[in-house]
């Protein structure tokens, strides 16, 4: 019966019968729609973690909003319906280009709440809280979401209460959660008794496929904003519920923090590779750069003809991810509190030298490149969005709660998740954040500072108009996700499925060992252990890349990864 009653309001709502909902989703049906993972569109496309959340998107498009507008109803709608990385209570990147040409950088990072301190994770007897800085309250870094959508709201067309209705909707009338929706809720039940205070709605006995995951508490919290603005998120009863719920749970972010977040336009980081423009995030994302070093120093190394996954492509690619993610540990971190040598690290001078010891028959340890120490964890919750439209706007986003569920601290009676981004900053010397990368000065812990990410979203452009519109979550893997799934498509000449969906590896430098994904060649895998690599347990999945290429007949082809529910849209 209650299941019935709420098919009954669905159609109401989404076949547009009530006057009283501003909906934009005529036409679907969340007990139903199951979404697409490739779609061929000509008037434009959205691909991202949720079908849902894409559906939501296409149909802003359809509308007559641009690719703004449908980022942000589709990022909204992520918050809702995808919450162990869409969200309130994080932060993340927008990369994109505008119809009549420039390119635009939006960093809605998480900040460090001013009473965050170089120390805060260190105990008195030295050792690094790792606990600390990955789960509960204090792990939490000043929330950006909210703001980073007011800065890019003022290039879409229609208003935001248009925009944030769906969520809205999805969240106050509920929507049916996958078998895989299910396993993470029920994996989290004990997490979130333990880190939270008041306890949310996703606490349950047993969540299985087929159960409608109402929220209303965030409903509430998505109308205020819808009423009030940023103001609605960073002032009043939200910043109220959350400087509450970080004082019942030992939290510290604090009423200024909230008011004084500022989302920041900065330049994005951009190079060319063979013709092409690629338009990536600059700091405090390690992304952009991290991929510029990768692409060229590949460049002029023919790699197309050593052949996709060939024992001397994947060791080639393997020595390239190494160099760049050892000048990641040492160099990156926030821009406006450390000086970064981009200019340096990414000059063609500096690559073809970091290449010198490059030698094509063997493995160079990660010890002749920089000493270290480090671990590694899976945990790698972050999510991506592409959109792109017929006036040539093409946007590119990623956004994270750093964890999956991040800090898994509800925020008590606004229904968000918090963060657990604190954990991005290098909490002591040397020792390995939630991917096992470790840091130094460059990313520790100030007041007001921005953590060192990796988020990669990324636009190439050919001739000054966008062709691959990418992105992926992943943590450290992010960049060399989006270096691969380039190199595929550039390089090797792969379809935009295979690009994404053929299995990937990684190396971070530390620890020095290739990860690779299930289905990884096992010949080639035997090669390179013959040559002195060593490898990590398989994983099951890396990344859940979402991608959007224009064909040369102008068409719009979406792709969402298998890896996960992910589905494209487009019209
Ligand atoms: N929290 C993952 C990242 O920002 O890279």
């Amino acid at each position: 019966m209650h299941r019935f009653l709420h098919l009954l309001l669905y159609f109401l709502v989404f076949t547009g019968c009530t006057s009283s909902q501003k909906n934009n989703t005529a036409g679907f049906n969340p007990y139903s729609y199951k979404g697409q993972k490739k779609v061929l569109a000509e008037n434009g496309a959205v691909v991202s973690a949720h079908p849902l959340a894409s559906k939501v998107g296409v149909e802003i498009l359809k509308q007559g909003g641009n690719s703004f507008d449908a980022a942000i109803a589709t990022q909204l709608a992520l918050a809702v319906v995808y919450p162990n990385a869409g969200n309130l209570g994080g932060g993340g990147f927008l990369v994109a280009r505008l119809s009549n040409g420039p390119l635009l950088a939006v960093d809605f990072r998480e900040k460090a709440p001013a009473a965050a301190s170089h120390d805060m994770y260190i105990d008195n007897t030295g050792e690094a809280r790792t606990d600390k800085s990955q789960d509960g309250h204090l792990s939490g870094g000043v929330p950006g979401t909210v703001a980073g959508i007011f800065v890019y709201l003022k290039y879409a067309k229609l208003s935001l209460d248009k925009l944030i209705q769906p969520a809205i909707d999805l969240a106050a009338k509920g929507f049916v959660i996958t078998e895989r929706e299910a396993r993470g809720l029920n994996n989290l039940q004990d997490e979130l008794k333990q880190f939270n205070t008041v306890m949310p709605v996703f606490v349950k006995d047993k969540w299985k496929a087929g159960d409608t995951l109402v929220q209303t508490d965030l409903a509430h919290t998505l109308e205020r904003i819808r009423d009030n603005g940023a103001k609605g998120f960073y002032e009043g009863e939200t910043a109220r519920l959350i400087v509450e719920e970080m004082q019942r749970g030992g939290g510290i972010i604090t009423y200024q923090d909230l008011r004084e977040y500022n989302a920041k336009v900065r330049e994005p980081h951009v190079f060319t590779y063979k013709g092409y423009t690629i338009a990536g995030m600059p700091m405090p994302s390690s992304g952009g750069l991290l991929l510029h070093q990768m692409m060229k120093m590949v460049e002029n190394r023919n790699i197309s003809a050593m052949g996709f996954q060939s024992t001397a492509a994947v060791q080639l690619m393997t020595e390239v991810e190494r160099r760049a993610y050892a000048d990641r540990a040492e160099y990156m971190g926030d821009a406006d509190y450390y000086k970064v040598p981009v200019s340096v690290l990414s000059s063609d001078k500096y690559l073809q030298w970091r290449m010198k010891d490059y030698d094509p028959a063997a493995a160079t340890p990660s010890t002749m490149i920089k000493p270290g120490i480090t671990t590694e964890k899976e945990s790698e919750e972050t999510t991506h969005l592409s959109v792109i439209d017929k006036e040539g706007n093409a946007v590119s986003i990623t956004t994270t709660l750093n964890n999956s569920y991040g800090s898994r601290t509800v925020i008590g009676g606004a229904g968000f998740f918090l963060n657990d981004e604190m954990d991005d900053f290098s909490i002591k010397p040397g020792v390995p954040n939630m991917y096992g990368a470790v840091g130094g000065e460059a990313n520790a812990i100030q007041p007001g500072k921005r953590m060192l990410s990796s988020m990669t979203p990324t636009i190439v452009l050919k001739d000054n108009k966008p062709v691959i519109v990418v992105g992926t979550p992943g943590g450290t893997t992010i960049p060399t996700q989006i270096f691969q799934t380039l190199i595929n498509i550039l390089e090797f000449g792969m379809s935009t499925e295979d690009a994404v969906y053929k299995p990937k590896f990684h190396h971070q430098w530390l620890p020095d060992e290739i990860l690779t994904e299930k289905g990884f060649p096992a010949a080639v895998r035997s090669q390179l252990e013959k040559m002195g690599y060593k490898f990590a347990n398989e994983r099951e999945g890396i990344g859940r890349t979402e991608i959007i290429r224009v064909l040369s007949n102008g068409k719009f082809e979406a792709v969402a990864d298998i890896r996960g529910d992910d589905g494209a849209e487009g019209f």
